[in-house]
C-alpha cells in the first residue's frame, strides 16, 4: 500500500463491495506474470533449498509459539498467498500447506510453481471472507504474510475466517505493514515524515490509480485502479480478540522488505529509515492462539 493516496472519489460511492473486489482482482491477476519474474521463481524452482526472505523472517518471529519451534508436519493455511512463493517456502520447511487467494491467475501460477518445484501443496481460489467455506477448518497454523491486510474491507469477517480455519489450540501469525507507515506521505524525498493519509478506517476505501507494482517499477499495468482500506492497530487487533483468539505476542519492527518511502535505505535485511530506526514503526507482527 502506498502512503500518498487520493481518497475515494464521489462516483465511487455508488460502487458496491463487489465492484471494489473486482477492480482489485483484475489488478492482481495482471501482476501475476511480472511477479513470476520479479520474485525469482526460476531460482526458487531450481534450488530445492530456496526460501523466501519473508518466510525466513516470519519463521524466526513465529517459532517461539510453535510446538517444538518448528512447522514440521503442521497443517498450515496461507491467506492471500499470491503466486505461492511464501506458501511453498513453508512446504520446504516441512509444513503441509494450503494457499488461498482470490486471483485465479495467482492460484494457477502457484499450482504450476508447486509442480515445477516438486512440492505437495493445495491452492484454493477464494476470497478471505469465503475462505473458511472452502478449506477444511482444522489448521494448526493460519498465516498471513506482508502486504495483505489493506486489501480487506472488513476485519471482523477476516477475524472470523481466521478463527474458523484454526483448530482449537492452533496459531495465527501475521506480519504486515504498520498502519502508521501507511499514513505517511510516500512521495516526499526530503526524509520528513508527514502524515497525509488516514490512520483509522473511517470513510471507506482509498482509491489508487498507480498502474505500477512494488516488485518491478518498470511494469505498466492496464488495470490501474485499486481500492485499499486503512486499518488502525486497534482495528486490526480488536476483531481477533472479539472472536476469541488469545494474544500471544505483538511487536513493531523498524525494517520492511520493500522501499516504502523514497528516503529509505537498504540494509542486509530489508529497508530502514535513515537517521534513526526509532523514528517510526514500519511493520508489525502478531501471534495469537485459538483456545483449546
Ligand atoms: C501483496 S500480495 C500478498 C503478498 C505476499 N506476501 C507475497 O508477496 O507473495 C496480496 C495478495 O492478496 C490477494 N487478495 C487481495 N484481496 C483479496 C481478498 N479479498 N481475498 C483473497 N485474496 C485477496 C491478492 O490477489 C494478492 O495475491
Amino acid at each position: 500500500m502506498a502512503a500518498s493516496r487520493s481518497s475515494v472519489s464521489i462516483e465511487d460511492w455508488t460502487m458496491s463491495g463487489d465492484d471494489f473486489t473486482e477492480a482489485n482482482r483484475a489488478n492482481w491477476d495482471e501482476r501475476v506474470a511480472p511477479h513470476l519474474i520479479a520474485y525469482g521463481t526460476d531460482n526458487f524452482t531450481a534450488d530445492p533449498a530456496a526460501l523466501s526472505d519473508v518466510v525466513r523472517t516470519d519463521y524466526e518471529l513465529m517459532a517461539p509459539y510453535l510446538p517444538h519451534e518448528s512447522v514440521e508436519g503442521l497443517r498450515l493455511v496461507h491467506l492471500q498467498c499470491h503466486i505461492g512463493t511464501d506458501t511453498l517456502s513453508w512446504a520446504r520447511l516441512g509444513a503441509d500447506v494450503t494457499g488461498i487467494d482470490f486471483s485465479s491467475k495467482a492460484i494457477s501460477a502457484a499450482r504450476k510453481l508447486a509442480d515445477n518445484a516438486g512440492l505437495d501443496a493445495t491452492f484454493i481460489e477464494a476470497t478471505v471472507d469465503d475462505a473458511a467455506d472452502y478449506a477444511n477448518s482444522r489448521f494448526d497454523v493460519v498465516y498471513t504474510g506482508i502486504g495483505a491486510i489493506t486489501w480487506l474491507a472488513d476485519l471482523e469477517k477476516w477475524a472470523t475466517t481466521v478463527f474458523r480455519l484454526l483448530k482449537p489450540g492452533g496459531l495465527f501469525f501475521i506480519r504486515d505493514g504498520h498502519p502508521m507507515l501507511y499514513s505517511v506521505d510516500d512521495e516526499r524525498t526530503d526524509g520528513q515524515l508527514v502524515l497525509t493519509s488516514p490512520y483509522f478506517s473511517g470513510h471507506g476505501p482509498l482509491r489508487f490509480d498507480e498502474g505500477t507494482t512494488y516488485a518491478d517499477d518498470a511494469v505498466q499495468l492496464n488495470n490501474v485502479t485499486t481500492y485499499e482500506w486503512p486499518h488502525s492497530l486497534s482495528e486490526i487487533i480488536q476483531p481477533l480478540l472479539s472472536v476469541g483468539l488469545e494474544l500471544l505476542s505483538f511487536q513493531e519492527h523498524a525494517v520492511i522488505p520493500w522501499k516504502a518511502l523514497p528516503s529509505m535505505v537498504p540494509t542486509h535485511h530489508g529497508f530502514e529509515l535513515p537517521g534513526g530506526a526509532e523514528r517510526l514503526p514500519l511493520t508489525f507482527s502478531l501471534a495469537a492462539r485459538r483456545p483449546l
